[in-house]
């Protein structure tokens, strides 16, 4: 199990973060974006997808470590920002865990709230299908989710943060302005960071949070230093000391003392290609990438960079080999499929023969004792162990039939549903090029002799 690294005495299994909502608050410099910094640098390092809404252009420096792509207009983003990318931006981040900074930080009122609206909307959305665990974090949240308003930005902030969990979704909200933050997000957080406030409006709402007497809480928190904050997970509250960002904080208080320039880590050039031909208004993302009959596929950035990813891919994206026939189709899809492959590769040898021979004989449907003939095992063991993992992944179903229980191939509606955001960018015959080669490459996960004298 991952263990967050936040500080000198705080230490937070990463199961307990993602999913959560989790707010951090405190005045002007009191240290929140530092806090949220460290629990990013230590999200991504657990390999956990993530997105963060940055206000100010202050999280480039994630990417002295990890591999991050920054959208936007600061001096520091790897492509800009716009209508036409940030729903582009959304699906690569979601379906291939691309960490991602949304650096809307030249971008004001009804412009930066369309495209936050946008992002946020999308992922909402496809988390939906997809369910799978990704963070998003909002700076300067007051102003997307102010207290006593109705937008429909706040809406859907509202809606990942308070009932994100049963889709993967967290959400670390930032502000400086507790007052003027929604208060059922705050009072719903899972995890809270409280960091000094003095104003009595912001006060009062950390004596309604924290689970001490109003004067002891305001003693203790009028107190707090620089980095320190009152950490409250469920009802146990106590004051700890958050370590400094290991990356570059790109919020830093001025000095006179020089500040050396970090080294950034560029992200992959075909990422970056892909989006901007979308920014151009070519065909969006995925129509960018190599198609039959268009130039070969190039490298991957695998080959580009050796057998081992140059730093931690989130989720593991590029982890492994990727087929020759992959070229058919475009590279995020490919590498989606090759996830899909590793969780089937770990079913047993039995019920890996079972998956592969009914998506190699969809649509058709077998009665378990037809199926037990096929793969060559017992009946029994199809009625102790059905093919679980196939059937919550939604590759295999189940009906009870007449002739008892018949599990049959649906990978064209797998497709249908788990690639339902790639679909329109595929071209005409996309769906049926991915089914086929789906079809295909789980076939060969275990081939099984189809020899008829096996039936009974
Ligand atoms: N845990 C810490 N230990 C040491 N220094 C810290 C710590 N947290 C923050 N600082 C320093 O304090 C200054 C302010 O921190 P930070 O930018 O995180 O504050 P903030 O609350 O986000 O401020 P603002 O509301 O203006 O965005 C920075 O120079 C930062 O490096
Ligand atoms: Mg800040």
């Amino acid at each position: 199990m991952s263990v967050l690294n936040l500080g000198p005495e705080l230490t937070v299994p990463v199961e307990e973060i993602v999913g959560q909502c989790v707010a951090i608050l405190g005045i002007r410099g009191s240290g929140k974006s530092n806090t949220a910094g460290v629990i990013f640098e230590e999200l991504l390092a657990a390999h956990c997808p993530l997105s963060l809404v940055d206000t100010d252009g202050e999280y480039f420096g994630l990417k002295e470590k990890y591999e991050v792509l920054v959208v936007g207009g600061g001096d520091h983003a790897d492509v800009e920002l716009n209508m036409t990318t940030v729903g582009e931006v959304a699906d690569l981040s979601l379906h291939e865990g691309v960490p991602v900074i949304l650096d809307v930080s030249d971008m004001l009122g009804a412009e930066r709230e369309a495209v936050v609206y946008d992002f946020l909307s999308r992922l909402w959305t496809h988390a939906g299908r997809l369910r799978t665990p990704y963070m998003i974090g909002i700076e300067e949240c007051h102003e997307f989710i102010p207290q006593g308003v109705r937008t429909r930005l706040k809406d859907v902030i509202a809606r990942i943060a308070l009932r994100g969990r049963k889709r993967g979704l967290g959400a670390v909200v930032i502000s400086q302005r507790s007052a003027k933050v929604e208060k059922d997000v705050l009072t719903q957080a899972g995890m809270l960071f409280l960091h000094r406030v003095v104003h009595e409006a912001d006060m009062r709402v950390y004596g309604e949070l924290l689970p001490w007497r109003k004067t002891e809480a305001k003693e203790i928190v009028s107190q707090l230093e620089v980095g320190e904050c009152i950490f409250m997970a469920g009802s146990a509250a106590r004051k700890v000391t958050i370590r400094v960002r290991h990356t570059f904080h790109g919020g830093y208080t001025p000095s006179f003392r020089p500040v050396e320039s970090p080294k950034l880590r560029q992200v992959r050039g075909r990422i970056l290609e892909a989006l901007a031909r979308a920014r151009d208004g070519e065909p969006p993302l995925f129509d960018a990438l190599p198609t039959p009959g268009s130039r070969t596929c190039p490298a991957s950035p695998i080959a580009e960079r050796g057998a081992q990813p140059a730093v931690p891919s989130a989720v593991g994206l590029l982890s492994e080999e990727i087929s020759p026939r992959a070229a058919i189709l475009p590279e995020p899809i490919v590498l989606r499929v090759e996830r899909l492959l590793r969780r089937l590769r770990r079913l047993p040898p039995v019920q890996r023969r079972v998956v592969a021979f009914l998506v190699a004989h969809e649509p058709d449907g077998y009665a378990t004792h037809e199926l037990a003939a096929w793969v060559d095992c017992p009946e029994a063991l199809l009625h102790v162990e059905p093919p679980q993992a196939a059937l919550d992944v939604g590759l295999v179903a189940c009906e009870r039939l007449a002739r008892g229980l018949t599990y049959r191939g649906t990978v064209r509606q797998y497709v249908e549903r788990a690639f339902s955001g790639f679909i329109p960018g595929l071209g005409p015959d996309g769906p049926r090029r991915l089914v086929a080669y789906l079809r295909q490459r789980i076939s060969d996960l275990a081939p099984v002799e189809c020899d008829l004298a096996h039936l009974p």
